[in-house]
């Protein structure tokens, strides 16, 4: 298969794009693997549909762009590792959960120092009527849309992000925490985006606590705002591979007591959130 064979369908203005006449079953070619990657990069978040991937499939897929990465969050996630795959999370969701992996806007674990670069999630089961969407923002469309003095002013702070906070909701001390700038510039396209979550994000060290709390809180309510967002509405074997040092997502939970179940790998990044 050559490259011109694959489509790239943009979702919406910022971020997302669907990726058709591909088959993740099978080996890509180095050409195909650039051709996926370079969509990853410019819409942040990819879909494919009707991918029937094995794990192994999806261990290949992940492993394509960079280490499989091992989650962070042990026993406090609301997701399990895979049997015989520890890479792979299961996210099971059904009548007897408490909570959802990702109900709140975040990027994967930002607490790590360098979180992964990628997540890749597959739907098997899907709620019968429907729901159990995911939202994607392009934190470079928030970034950009923010006035100049509030990018100056926010350009040389930094602030923490806290396993704890997302994954056992504050009660336990044994989780990844880390300090990254508020603005960082992505790597690879070499663009500034906003790089706090309400998932993760517990504070600006710079600023007082109330200093911190109201500018967060503007930063939380700027991120919601549909201008910059796109709602994916799954099916069976849909995948979204996303890029986490540039987009956040919010997965939502509409359709309890039905079942949505699936499994999510990541890989590793290689260098730290940085201005
Ligand atoms: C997550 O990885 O945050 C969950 C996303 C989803 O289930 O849609």
């Amino acid at each position: 298969m050559n490259m011109s064979q694959i489509t790239i369908t943009p979702c919406s203005p910022h971020v997302g794009a669907e990726i058709g006449n591909i088959d993740l079953t099978k080996p890509l070619s180095d050409e195909l693997r650039r051709a996926v990657y370079d969509a990853f990069l410019k819409y942040g978040v990819i879909f494919f549909r009707d991918q029937d991937i094995s794990f192994e499939d999806q261990m290949r897929l992940a492993g394509y762009f960079g280490h499989v990465h091992i989650h962070l969050g042990g026993a406090g996630t609301a997701s399990k590792p895979a049997e015989g795959f520890p890479a792979i999370r299961k996210q099971h969701f059904d009548e007897n959960s408490k909570r959802i992996s990702g109900e709140v806007w975040h990027s994967d674990q930002s607490c790590a120092e360098i979180p992964p670069d990628g997540s890749i999630l597959i739907q098997k089961i899907l709620p019968p009527n429907g729901g159990g969407d995911t939202l994607f923002m392009s934190a470079y469309a928030a970034y950009d849309a923010l006035s100049q003095p509030m990018k100056d002013f926010l350009e040389n702070l930094t602030a923490e992000h806290d396993g704890a906070k997302l994954f056992d909701k504050g009660k336990v001390d044994e989780y990844p925490r880390a300090i990254h700038p508020v603005i960082t510039r992505h790597p690879e396209t070499g663009r500034k985006l906003l790089f706090v979550n309400p998932g993760f994000t517990t504070r600006i060290c710079e600023l007082s606590k109330e200093e911190s709390n109201a500018v967060l809180e503007m930063l939380y309510d700027h991120i919601a705002k549909p201008h910059w967002q796109m709602r994916f509405r799954w099916l069976k074997n849909s995948i979204a591979f996303w890029d986490n040092r540039c987009t956040q997502h919010f997965a939502i939970w509409d359709y309890w007591p039905n079942v949505r179940s699936g499994y999510r790998v990541q890989f590793e990044g290689t260098v730290r959130p940085s201005r």
